[in-house]
């Protein structure tokens, strides 16, 4: 066919080059896109993560770092790291009131954290943040002197989350492959309201977000 040039050994497919190429480009691109995600979270985080973690003695910030520095001190999965970093995003997000406890209401954020993050992380970020209050009530429920260890404030939310889960709700929780995880971050989640205590900064895990986010499992870039 005329134009038409035959590609034998030692002949280089012009389209083979170029399809490479493209390939390359993609990458870089995602990986440019999930780099800007993890500035992103690490900003919101930064610039809205002074104020008080609930009724707790330290800020949200500080409550995120110590979350996700305990989930990497136990040798979680990134994924399950950057879920404890922003399983309370919810409570940064645009319209969150902090003083809901406070005020006698349950704020959801636990709902309003997951379906924000599903725009870029899959259910190994999404369901243990989802499931983190459930995790509370089911432990509550089911461990023997859980509620002991709960903070003050964690144990007025507890009521206000509608207190330990009942048989049935029991059963159901049960039947979610995301409980195990929910149920690791949960722990971490209450041992992370220490005043003082040494972490390493924001900046520490954005190359854990980035990892997650280009993960093919995970991660939605
Ligand atoms: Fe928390």
């Amino acid at each position: 066919m005329l134009g038409e040039q035959a590609v034998g050994p030692g002949r280089r497919d012009p389209a083979c080059g170029s399809a490479r190429n493209w390939s390359g480009a993609a990458e870089d691109m995602m990986a440019t896109r999930a780099e800007e995600i993890a500035d992103r979270l690490l900003a919101l985080i930064e610039a809205r993560g002074g104020g008080w973690y609930g009724l707790e003695r330290i800020n949200e910030a500080a409550h995120s770092l110590q979350c996700a520095a305990l989930a990497e001190r136990h040798g979680a999965p990134t994924a399950l790291i950057a879920a404890a970093l922003l399983h309370d995003i919810g409570h940064l997000l645009d319209g969150a009131a902090e003083d809901d406890a406070d005020r006698g209401c349950d704020d959801r954020h636990e709902e309003i954290g997951a379906d924000y993050l599903a725009q870029w992380f899959g259910p190994e970020v999404t369901e243990p943040v989802r499931l983190h209050v459930a995790a509370k009530r089911y432990l509550c429920a089911t461990a023997s002197g859980y509620a002991a260890r709960l903070s003050e404030a964690s144990t007025r939310s507890l009521a206000l989350q509608g207190g330990p889960l009942g048989t049935s709700e029991i059963a159901a929780l049960e039947r979610n492959a995301g409980l195990a995880d929910a149920v690791r971050l949960r722990q971490w989640d209450e041992d992370a309201k220490v005043v003082g205590m040494p972490t390493p900064p924001l900046d520490h895990f954005r190359a854990t977000l980035v990892e997650v986010l280009l993960s093919p499992r995970a991660g939605r870039a």
